[in-house]
């Protein structure tokens, strides 16, 4: 989703700038453009298309000045065009605005606007922000954008410049992240950590509606009162090192290698090999507040989703409280049954996630108990939830996500465990066997890895295909859906994750010579299953690519391809399964020639609704 960076200092502002929004590229975004203060006026240059678009026309035309704001767009209302792009500005070119986030009552601004003959050249929401700001504008932008603001409805994280203010770089934010950067020469706004990290550590985190006004010396937060805030810094704890691709040709595949140390991490930080309980102390889930949960909602979008669909066969099996595993943009229209014996947990790469952070919001409404797992440390969503769970998978770039759904995993089976011992439906002996096996699974994912150039070869064999289906039952089914994101997200090929028994009710009449199977069978109990399954489609001129546990090699009398995982207690060959698909819709993706890190019309972090 769209990237903003802001900067005023003593440097030229426009190669910061761009570098800024280069550390953004991640979040998706199709066109770009920067505003400079060059104490004459204000500057503009956009155009559509990759950051290097931008470059070039700055570079023939270079604008000095030390006062800037720029902009990756991801379009919403609006092709992707050099009028659409951000920086947006009132006629007269005096005040310059890029924004995040949707401005839902846009149209009727617009036509209130128009009425008062401000006339509009672009299709943007974000434009009557400019215009907003032009009216309200008596003198002082900050009043300016207070006044502003106060129209609005909808999410924004918003920088602006005034011509008649050469100083100052204001900035707000409501449910769109905004971050402020504290520098020695100089300071900075940016939607993420990653654009000011070369430059900061030091951060302030805005909540709702605080506006920032920054110089070169200071940082001044007020609230829509004008109320000063006082904020304490928060300190990024990892470097630029984590979030550069550090040799490899993808972040993604990077990422996929960092799998064994961040499920170590986020173990450890909980369970410690020589400890018979879980560390979940700080997380308010005692025998007494469990007795009274009824039922809890999961709740989540894209990949994190299908971790939730993991947790729901978790926790129902092991701790037997109902569990709804839901996507957020359903949960929060829905009016789902809430009140404080409900259980929300939420699930979340970057806690900005819009649907997400409305869910929790809701649940809140409520008076439910809500707990976030979440990756990005001082988010919104990890600030407005009861209780928080951080995943320590550090900064993902690409925008397939890998490490934190593995992340994610360990968290949500910590998570049920423990809740299931608090219930007393897991004896110390099934402790010790669970803890054991959750402590071999970075060893068991190194193995895997190990594996990469058979996997490869497999990708290679298949990647012309046009249709997959990813099949499986309980856990395995859970996982299959992640295979199939992940393999559509970057690859382009159509595919659908099935449970394994509910592919005769349908989808089966798709299944002619040479479509793609990928059927995961690695729960013992339901092995014999899904081999029928697989005979089902085999008999139909199916191919199947088979991932199963080492020793049931009888697959092989079904499947053109396996892959085997090393062997583990059942409940967690989850974890493992999907890492060889992780693989497989990766190596596809670079065969195919596609853009893995960056794929087409996807955002990192969905800003808005
Ligand atoms: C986007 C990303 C996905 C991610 C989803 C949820 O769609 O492309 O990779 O799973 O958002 O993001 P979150 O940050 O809430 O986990």
């Amino acid at each position: 989703m769209c990237g903003i960076v802001g900067y005023v200092g003593k440097k030229q502002a426009d190669s910061i700038l761009i570098e800024g929004l280069k550390k953004l590229e991640y979040r998706g975004y199709d066109s770009s453009g920067i505003a400079i203060h060059n104490l004459s006026g204000i500057k503009i240059i956009k155009t559509n298309g990759r950051i290097k678009n931008l470059e070039q026309r700055i570079s023939e035309k270079r604008i000095e000045g030390c006062l800037g704001i720029a902009h990756t767009r991801w379009a919403t209302h609006g092709k992707p065009s050099d009028e659409n792009s951000h920086p947006h500005s009132n006629k007269s070119s005096t005040i310059a605005v890029v924004h995040n986030g949707i401005i839902e009552n846009y149209m009727e601004l617009k036509e209130k606007l128009k009425e008062q003959g401000y006339e509009f050249i672009s299709e943007t929401d974000t434009e009557v922000v400019a215009h907003l700001l032009d009216l309200h504008y008596k003198g002082n932008i900050v009043d300016a954008l207070i006044g502003t603001i106060k129209e609005l409805k909808g999410s924004y994280a918003l920088g602006v410049l005034c011509k008649d203010e050469p100083d100052k770089l204001i900035s707000v934010r409501k449910d769109s992240p905004l971050i402020i950067g504290i520098g020695k020469e100089g300071n900075f706004i940016a939607s993420d950590i990653p654009a000011v990290l070369e430059h900061t550590k030091d951060l302030y985190l805005l909540s709702d509606n605080e506006i920032a006004i920054i110089t070169e010396q200071n940082i001044e937060i007020i609230d829509i009162n004008k109320n000063k805030v006082d904020k304490e810094i928060f300190k990024v704890t990892w470097d630029l090192v984590s979030a550069e691709k550090a040799g490899y040709e993808h972040f993604m595949l990077k990422e996929i290698e960092e799998q064994p140390k961040v499920v170590k991490d986020t173990l450890y930080q909980r369970l410690k090999p020589d400890s018979n309980k879980i560390n979940l102390d700080e997380i308010n889930l005692d025998k007494e507040v469990l007795d009274k949960i009824n039922k809890i909602y999961m709740v989540a979008c894209g990949t994190a989703y299908n971790v939730v669909v993991v947790g729901k066969y978790l926790i129902e099996r092991l701790a037997r409280i109902p569990v709804v595993a839901e996507v957020a943009s359903e949960f929060r229209y829905r009016d789902p049954i809430i009140d404080s014996d409900t259980l929300v947990i939420v699930i979340s790469q970057s806690g900005e996630t819009a649907d997400t952070l409305a869910a929790l919001r809701l649940a809140k409404e409520h008076g439910a108990r809500t707990i976030g797992i979440v990756n990005v440390v001082g988010s919104t969503i990890a600030r407005e939830c009861d209780d928080i769970f951080y995943t320590l998978a550090g900064p993902e770039i690409a925008v397939a996500s890998t490490k934190a759904y593995s992340a994610q995993l360990i968290a949500m089976y910590l998570v049920s465990c423990y809740i299931a011992m608090q219930k007393g439906y897991i004896s110390d002996e099934e402790f010790t066997m669970f803890r054991n096996s959750l402590l071999n699974i970075s060893d068991n994912i190194k193995q895997i890895l190990k594996d990469e150039n058979k996997i490869k070869e497999i990708s290679n064999k298949y990647k012309e295909c046009s249709n997959v289906f990813y099949i499986g039952r309980g856990l395995d089914y859970a996982v299959a859906k992640e295979g199939s994101l992940k393999l559509k997200e970057i690859t382009y090929i159509h595919s659908e994750a099935y449970e394994a028994g509910e592919l005769k009710h349908g989808p089966i009449a798709l299944i002619h010579d040479n479509t793609l199977v990928v059927g995961i069978a690695t729960d013992e109990n339901l092995f014999e299953k899904t081999m029928n399954n697989l005979k089902e489609v085999k008999a139909r001129g199916a191919k199947i690519l088979a991932i199963t546990i080492l020793g049931k090699e009888e697959i092989m009398d079904v499947a053109d391809d396996v892959i085997y995982l090393p062997k583990t207690e059942w409940i967690f060959t989850s974890i493992l399964a999907n890492i060889p698909q992780q693989l497989i819709a990766y190596y596809m993706s670079v065969l195919l020639g596609h853009d893995v890190d960056k794929p087409r019309n996807l955002a990192k972090s969905v800003t808005v609704e």
